[in-house]
């Protein structure tokens, strides 16, 4: 068994353990949500050598101060590991605005204290005050000062529910520093855009089609956004507007169950993306949300012919640990 000194104090390791799920083990609290090496939230720091996969995604600035993700590390003989100062790495925010546009999606409004820089498209993680972690899409534009998040309220799930249910103007909350790889950069101007969301998916590719917008560097956008139902859509009204007013953007709402509807598409996502025609070898597509439908429609996206680099998603996975 392996043993490691975590704050100068030693803990024994059960074969194979990640050290997040030694430390979690043992009672101590450190971050964490996805455990899969996405979020970043359970970043620790240690002086010694650490494995490739639990710097993977770090810049190196972090990566030669010894920063790495506990989740990806495995305990090995007399590492040492060492608390960061969250002040380096969270930034303060306050919830300025609460919107139930469903009944399970809230559209938040956050005001961070200090300038918070992220390009539209990227997500950072909210933290509640007891530690409780989970990562979210901002919807807002790049440079915004506020920020936009539309979160889903999922059976039973502790973050969720609480950003939904409680009456929250005016408390404070920690977020993490933006993360992320569904953004345009300068090589896509002049591209074509199809931006596919599920559910609250649409969060990212919102502040996507807004930097579009005012960019007016790229070519014709198509948004997609489905749903279960008619009702579990949010924002129609608005991205209506944005349809009509702009000629070469169009919005697609999509959903699942219930009566035919004027103006929405019936239907199955995937094999609705599956029969679309647009120009493959010019257009980047996007896909977020819902893990397994993100999955399915990348894959059929690809066969289609749309180069791998030109397909960028988000898929909203959870891990339940906290
Ligand atoms: C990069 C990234 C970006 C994300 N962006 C958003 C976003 O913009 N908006 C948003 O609403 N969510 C987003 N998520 C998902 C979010 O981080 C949480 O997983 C989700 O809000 C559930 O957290 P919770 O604490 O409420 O549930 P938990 O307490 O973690 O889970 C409770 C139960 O619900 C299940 N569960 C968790 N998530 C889902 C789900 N999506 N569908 C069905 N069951 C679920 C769990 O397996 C568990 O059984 C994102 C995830 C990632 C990784
Ligand atoms: S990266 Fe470790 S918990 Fe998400």
């Amino acid at each position: 068994m392996d043993t490691f000194y975590f704050e100068g104090t030693q803990f024994t390791a059960l074969k194979d353990e990640t050290v997040l799920d030694c430390l979690l083990r043992k009672g101590v609290k450190v971050t964490n949500s996805c455990k899969s090496g996405i979020c970043h939230s359970c970043i620790l720091k240690s002086t010694s050598s650490l494995d490739d996969i639990s710097q993977k995604g770090l810049n190196s600035s972090k990566k030669e101060a010894g920063f790495f993700l506990s989740c990806q590390q495995k305990v090995a003989p007399d590492l040492e590991v060492f608390m960061p100062d969250s002040s380096t790495l969270l930034a303060e925010g306050e919830i300025t605005s609460q919107e139930r546009v469903t009944e399970s999606v809230v559209v938040l409004k956050i005001q961070t204290l200090k300038k918070f820089p992220f390009k539209a498209g990227q997500f950072t993680n909210i933290i509640r005050e007891d530690g409780v972690c989970r990562s979210y899409s901002i919807a807002s534009q790049t440079g915004d000062q506020e920020l936009e998040f539309h979160i889903r309220k999922v059976p039973n799930g502790v973050l969720s529910n609480w950003l939904y249910d409680e009456e929250l103007i005016g408390k404070k909350i920690q977020l993490s520093e933006p993360l992320g790889e569904c953004c345009l950069n300068d090589e896509m101007d002049g591209q074509d855009l199809l931006l596919i969301g599920v559910g609250t998916g649409l969060a990212p590719l919102y502040g996507v089609l807004k930097d579009s917008i005012s960019s007016g560097k790229m070519g014709a956008i198509k948004l997609f956004h489905g749903g279960l139902t008619v009702d579990s859509l949010y924002m129609v009204e608005n991205l209506k507007a944005i349809d009509h007013k702009f000629d070469f953007f169009s919005y697609h709402p999509v959903f699942l169950k219930g009566e035919d509807k004027e103006g929405f598409l019936k239907g199955n996502l995937v094999d609705l993306i599956k029969n679309l025609n647009f120009d493959k070898k010019n257009t980047i597509v996007m896909i977020c949300g819902d893990p397994l439908i993100v999955k399915n429609i990348k894959q059929s996206v690809f066969l289609s012919g749309v180069p791998s680099k030109s397909i960028l998603s988000d898929p909203f996975v959870s891990h339940s640990s906290n």
